[in-house]
């Protein structure tokens, strides 16, 4: 009895379903929404294939949708943000779908995309050809109603409306978290939909009814987003390529290293959960020994490359050297001043993350690279420490902002700038694979007894998970536009926030001032003009602490126009450090006689 009221139910619910979408067929004025039953805003994706000749690449697409190359990539199962796309590619675009009140009686469902009208341009032509009909000219001209659709001037925006659909609180609670806009083509059939998305026919008629047509926009249900198999990508199109090819493979390093941190973090973790065990009670069994040997392996094995380079300090060593990590001791944030064997080191103290900074220390090697001596791993309290050279003269930032130091001489200034261009050039040049600091600023620059320059703190280095998760790492008044806006992470990020450094070199002023306002913004408008008015304009801008030396303007302004064009917009039209070190050692041709290493450090303070 109660099997067949069940069954009976079960088929009300069917009948109920069908006979309501089939009394709402999809039309081409857009998808209706009922304000009380869904949420009025959610994250959804669209299906799009990428077709010729101009949406070959992630760039247009990501134009086209307003959206950042990764937030397409990281779904769509890209590797590559720079490859070209195949014909065809499957993509799944991000969309915020609302819910809008259209006239005082309807509520469409949509997801707003700004459009800006080029020559040839009609809503027909863009919803069809552009957004392969995930929109209708109909829709839009109901979007944007003070529009006249055969009046449209070049360069108007347009909202074009995406069509999607955000889940019911039914839908929810029988987890159907997406419902991904799907264009149907004339091939398909509601199987073959259902196949790509591992959803069920039965599930795509209950929400989109079975009178589907070509060109219809279909909502498919899913729990989570499918995964698509992508074509490995292609070689690079064109441009400049070994740059292209520092991008790519920072990708890969990023990936990589997340891989070997969730390792090491796990490693860790089975490794600190036996020392607990092993103090609460020592009764343990077998299995559980066996898994901590397998944790602590894993662990070791990935130091191990490290142990034969660095010294291994123990806890008590260091504890020892700073008088048990004293705040007389620090030097700046969480680093110390130690001293071990009668020698000063910088002492370090990081999360577990330090594996990152020192993985690539050990490939490095560079006089101009402040130099890694050993670390040590504190399981009790997981931390890890990273033991450097200590250098006497602090920090950059602090020799140049900072009133009360002796203020540097502009030759000094100019022999800091070529040593970081020496750094950064091996950096980028001469490490398999090439690394990108991603955090040059003045205060990750520090100055040795001679007042050479080293670069500093690798611990954003190459953490190139940030270049697909949009985790934007950096110090506002360095961070390169593309990143703040992309996520691309080359080694013309490096160069910006070098140009950024000369600035603060020159002018003797922070990277970014008490209002919040950029240097770099100011010096860019001022100084890419013409010449002359830059040479008046530069005489305001030099640091007054080295305006009073002679011969300065000229050669200040040649190594301004370094600054200017490492600040470039486009990452690509940015020189590369090789050539700066060039340029630097040429602005000057004194330079060359205090270019070998009988630079005095007399010479080096302002008078
Ligand atoms: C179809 O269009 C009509 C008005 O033309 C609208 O009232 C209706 O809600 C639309 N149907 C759907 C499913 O969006
Ligand atoms: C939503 O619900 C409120 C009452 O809860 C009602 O006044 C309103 O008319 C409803 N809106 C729509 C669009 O159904
Ligand atoms: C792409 O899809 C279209 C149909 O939409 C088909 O005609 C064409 O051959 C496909 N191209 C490739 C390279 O698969
Ligand atoms: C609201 O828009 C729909 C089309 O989306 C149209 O059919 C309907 O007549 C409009 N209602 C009013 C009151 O303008
Ligand atoms: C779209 O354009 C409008 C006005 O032109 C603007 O207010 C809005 O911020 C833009 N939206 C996006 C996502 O760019
Ligand atoms: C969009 O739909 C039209 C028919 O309305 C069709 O001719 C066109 O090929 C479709 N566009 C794409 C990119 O599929
Ligand atoms: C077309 O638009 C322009 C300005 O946008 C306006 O001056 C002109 O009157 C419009 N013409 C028609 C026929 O609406
Ligand atoms: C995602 O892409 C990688 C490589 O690009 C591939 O190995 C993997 O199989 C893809 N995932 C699926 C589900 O196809």
């Amino acid at each position: 009895m109660s099997f067949f009221i069940l069954f009976f139910l079960l088929h009300l619910h069917n009948f109920f379903q069908l006979s309501f979408s089939q009394t709402l067929p999809p039309n081409t004025t857009g998808y209706a929404c009922d304000f009380n039953q869904t949420a009025t805003s959610c994250q959804t994706y669209a299906f799009f294939r990428a077709m010729g000749p101009n949406q070959l690449d992630l760039a247009s697409i990501s134009d086209l949708f307003s959206v950042s190359r990764p937030m397409i990539a990281k779904p769509s199962n890209l590797t590559s943000l720079t490859s070209p796309l195949s014909p065809n590619q499957s993509l799944f675009i991000p969309l915020t779908c609302t819910c809008n009140l259209v006239n005082t009686t309807t509520y469409l469902s949509y997801a707003k995309i700004n459009y800006t009208i080029k020559a040839g341009d009609t809503f027909y032509i863009v919803s069809t050809n552009l957004f392969h009909n995930l929109t209708t000219y109909q829709s839009v001209e109901i979007v944007n109603p003070t529009l006249v659709p055969i009046n449209l001037t070049i360069g108007q925006d347009v909202i074009f409306p995406i069509f999607c659909k955000c889940p019911t609180k039914t839908q929810l609670q029988n987890n159907v978290n997406y419902l991904i806009s799907y264009v149907f083509q004339p091939f398909d059939t509601i199987s073959s939909i259902a196949l790509i998305f591992g959803s069920s026919r039965n599930s795509i008629v209950e929400v989109n009814g079975d009178h589907i047509k070509p060109w219809d926009t279909v909502f498919v249900p899913v729990s989570r987003l499918p995964e698509l198999a992508q074509p490995p990508p292609t070689s690079v199109l064109s441009g400049s390529k070994s740059d292209r090819k520092g991008e790519v493979i920072g990708l890969g390093i990023g990936v990589g290293v997340c891989g070997v941190l969730l390792i090491l973090m796990g490693g860790f973790w089975a490794y600190r959960e036996t020392l607990w065990k092993q103090r609460v009670g020592k009764n343990k069994g077998d299995v559980e020994r066996k898994e901590t040997k397998v944790g602590v392996s894993v662990m070791m094995a990935d130091v191990s490359e490290c142990l034969d380079k660095y010294k291994v300090y123990r806890i008590e060593e260091l504890n020892e050297a700073t008088h048990g990590f004293d705040e007389r001791c620090v030097i700046q944030g969480s680093v110390f001043k130690g001293c071990i064997d009668g020698k000063l080191y910088a002492i370090k103290r990081m999360k577990w993350n330090a594996f990152e900074e020192l993985k690539i220390l050990q490939k490095v090697n560079h006089g101009n690279l402040v130099m890694l001596e050993g670390f040590c791993i504190d399981s009790d309290d997981a931390n890890c420490y990273l033991v450097y050279e200590y250098l006497e003269n602090g920090s950059l930032y602090t020799r140049l902002h900072d009133n009360e130091t002796e203020k540097l001489s502009w030759k000094a200034r100019l022999r800091i700038a070529v040593d970081i261009a020496n750094g950064l050039q091996y950096i980028h040049e001469h490490t398999i694979p090439r690394v990108v600091h991603k955090d040059i600023k003045t205060s990750n620059i520090l100055l040795d007894s001679q007042m050479r320059a080293k670069i500093a703190n690798f611990g954003l280095a190459k953490s190139g998970c940030n270049a697909i998760t949009m985790h934007i790492v950096g110090t506002q008044g360095y961070i390169a536009p593309e990143y703040l806006s992309d996520g691309i992470v080359s080694t013309k990020m490096d160069v910006f926030s070098f140009g950024v450094v000369l600035l603060e070199l020159i002018s003797g002023r922070e990277a970014v001032d008490e209002e919040g306002k950029a240097l770099w913004v100011e010096a860019y408008a001022k100084f890419s003009g013409d010449e002359e008015s830059q040479k008046h304009m530069l005489k305001g801008f030099i640091d007054d602490a080295i305006l009073n030396e002679s011969c300065l303007v000229d050669n200040v302004m040649k190594v301004m126009s370094i600054a200017v064009a490492c600040l470039h917009k486009d990452p690509s039209k940015r020189p590369s450090m090789v050539d700066i070190v060039y340029a630097l050692c040429k602005s000057d041709d004194l330079f060359t006689d205090i270019s070998e290493d009988g630079f005095s450090p007399r010479q080096v303070f302002a008078r």
